[in-house]
């Protein structure tokens, strides 16, 4: 049976995959798209959203708008690593698929309620829609099955030396998913940075001879340029979409359980993942923590998927 969930995304290119992988995976039952601030804000990431459903002709899922900003601090942008809108790259046409007039903490929280099994959050964002859930809506914990994330780290950030974006844009949103209690599975860097998107990996996307193929491989040539840019990397590393894997099936990213605490007064820490792989500081585990990536696993399931949305809306 599919894994019904709800992604909860800031598009952005590797959550526009992310996005793709849910909707076009056979295991996926993609209930609804739910929206942050994060890489640009949330006006921005729910047209991203919309522009992404149409071009994969994604229709039929719920899709709606959430935080305008983090719950304390100000709102921070990843400008430099996805455009002024968040998704720059290809042209995109205007957005055929609307939002429902409905704000994404209330959309959650209806299909947790209402969905007859536990339902599986994948947030791929800032967490202030998912601890906001939390938080307003305490009886929704006994209605998640997980939450399987992109954020944080095993090792350094990309934001500060210490911080990813996602948890370093609203650590005390992370803070309190992380102590929720709620099975959490994360998907930090030290995976995401198994997950590049190769000069073969465009060359697959392009070969599949989709206009979603095609605008895919854009998008991935946009964030390449971006990553050489800013961090010298070869290859771009598709962090989102390792979290769907991860759902679609568990052997594609291994874990290891241990306790992770979210770094909130660090002078030089703050929005740091402090995981405890070795169990030094005895506290109980709190998360599955993915640490390696079965490359070809993982895309062979992400060019399935964008291949199987290319072929629907050709
Ligand atoms: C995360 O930050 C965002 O820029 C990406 O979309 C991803 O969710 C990686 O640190
Ligand atoms: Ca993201």
């Amino acid at each position: 049976m599919p894994v019904p969930i709800i992604i909860d995304c800031d598009p952005g290119h590797d959550d526009a995959i992310a996005i793709m992988l849910a909707a076009g995976d056979p295991s996926i039952d993609l209930l609804a798209i739910t929206t942050v601030a994060g890489n640009q804000t949330v006006e921005k990431t729910t047209l991203n959203a919309r522009r992404v459903c149409t071009v994969a002709g994604i229709t039929g899922v719920p899709l709606a708008a959430g935080c305008t900003q983090p719950l304390v601090q100000p709102q921070l942008v990843a400008d430099d690593v996805h455009g002024k809108s968040g998704l720059d790259g290809p042209q995109f046409a205007e957005p055929a698929v609307d939002v429902v007039p409905e704000h994404a903490v209330d959309l959650m929280y209806r299909i947790l309620t209402r969905h007859p099994e536990p339902v599986t959050l994948v947030p791929t964002a800032p967490l202030t829609n998912v601890a906001l859930l939390l938080t307003r809506y305490p009886d929704s914990a006994a209605r998640i099955r997980e939450i399987v994330l992109m954020g944080g780290s095993t090792e350094r950030g990309n934001r500060t030396p210490a911080a990813e974006f996602n948890i370093y844009a609203d650590p005390e949103a992370a803070d309190i998913v992380f102590r929720s209690g709620v099975p959490i599975t994360m998907c930090g860097l030290n995976v995401t940075h198994q997950a590049l998107a190769t000069p073969e990996v465009v060359a697959r996307l392009e070969g599949l001879g989709t206009e979603l193929g095609r605008t895919c491989a854009q998008l991935m040539t946009f964030y390449g340029s971006t990553y050489r840019r800013l961090w010298g990397f070869a290859s771009p590393p598709l962090h989102d979409p390792v979290a769907v894997a991860r759902v679609i099936d568990p052997a594609i990213v291994h874990c290891v359980d241990a306790s992770v605490a979210v770094e909130l007064h660090g002078h030089h820490t703050r929005g740091a993942t402090v995981v405890d792989l070795h169990g030094y500081l005895g506290r109980p585990v709190n998360a599955r923590v993915a640490v390696t990536l079965e490359r070809e696993l993982f895309w062979d399931r992400v060019i399935g998927a964008v291949d199987a949305l290319g072929k629907r809306t050709t």
